[in-house]
């Protein structure tokens, strides 16, 4: 008796589940988005060639300019430390929502690890340094240098390695909540270094109700 209902309950709660998972596909392929991964590759790629630093301000300004009120100000954006599938880089983040994200990431030292794989299209553009990426199924990896994009579509896995001095410009669209267990995996469960997810979490909770107040102001008007 006992079993049974258990049993129903469980099936009952994988249909729901089957049918949020349909539904959040659906909105997601039908709605409408800031911007796209050809949009910030073509901005990102007319400042390769700049010191690192200074390409992200230009990247910042023009984005500042082009989606006013959905970027986050130089001087209230910070780098972050990030741990993930065993590679150690920072990122600093400018855009978040529930779908999109915008990112300046990379990293100082030579750093390896896994990809992850995600309910999120990634694209990088490399501003300077070396890009490896070894995708599932191969024996060959691939390298991007300063001013290639690399696409890493949703549900794809690589192994990825970035040289030290690597920064790029990062552009993420996809179910960003599925995307935050990988991100913090290693600060969990190495470096329980969890000051730094309440950063992390500080900064992509500012940016969700900095996309709110757009929506309300766009609502209003
Ligand atoms: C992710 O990329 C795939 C393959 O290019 C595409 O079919 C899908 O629509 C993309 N998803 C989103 C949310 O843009």
């Amino acid at each position: 008796m006992q079993y049974k209902s258990a049993a129903k309950v469980s099936f009952s709660s994988l249909v729901v589940l089957g049918l949020s998972i349909l539904a959040i596909h659906y909105w997601m392929e039908t709605k409408s988005y800031l911007l796209d991964d050809q949009t910030l590759a073509r901005i990102s790629e007319k400042y390769v060639g700049l010191p690192h630093q200074e390409a992200f301000e230009k990247v910042h300004a023009e984005l500042m300019d082009r989606y006013p009120g959905h970027i986050l100000p130089p001087e209230e954006s910070e780098w972050l430390f990030v741990t993930s599938g065993g590679w150690q880089a920072a990122m600093c983040m400018i855009h978040a929502s529930i779908t999109e994200y915008i990112i300046f990431f990379g990293t100082a030292v030579d750093t390896v690890g896994h990809s992850g794989r995600h309910w999120a299209n990634i694209s990088d553009t490399v501003m300077t340094g070396t890009f490896r990426q070894w995708s599932e199924g191969t024996t060959v990896s691939q390298v991007f240098r300063p001013g290639d994009t690399i696409m890493h579509v949703w549900g794809d896995v690589t192994i990825v390695h970035w040289s030290e001095g690597t920064w790029m410009v990062e552009y993420g669209r996809g179910f960003l909540p599925t995307t935050l267990p990988f991100t913090f995996s290693d600060t969990i469960f190495s470096t329980q270094d969890i000051w730094s997810i309440v950063k992390i979490m500080r900064v992509y909770i500012r940016l969700l109700f900095q996309e709110l107040a757009c929506y309300i102001g766009e609502l209003v008007d």
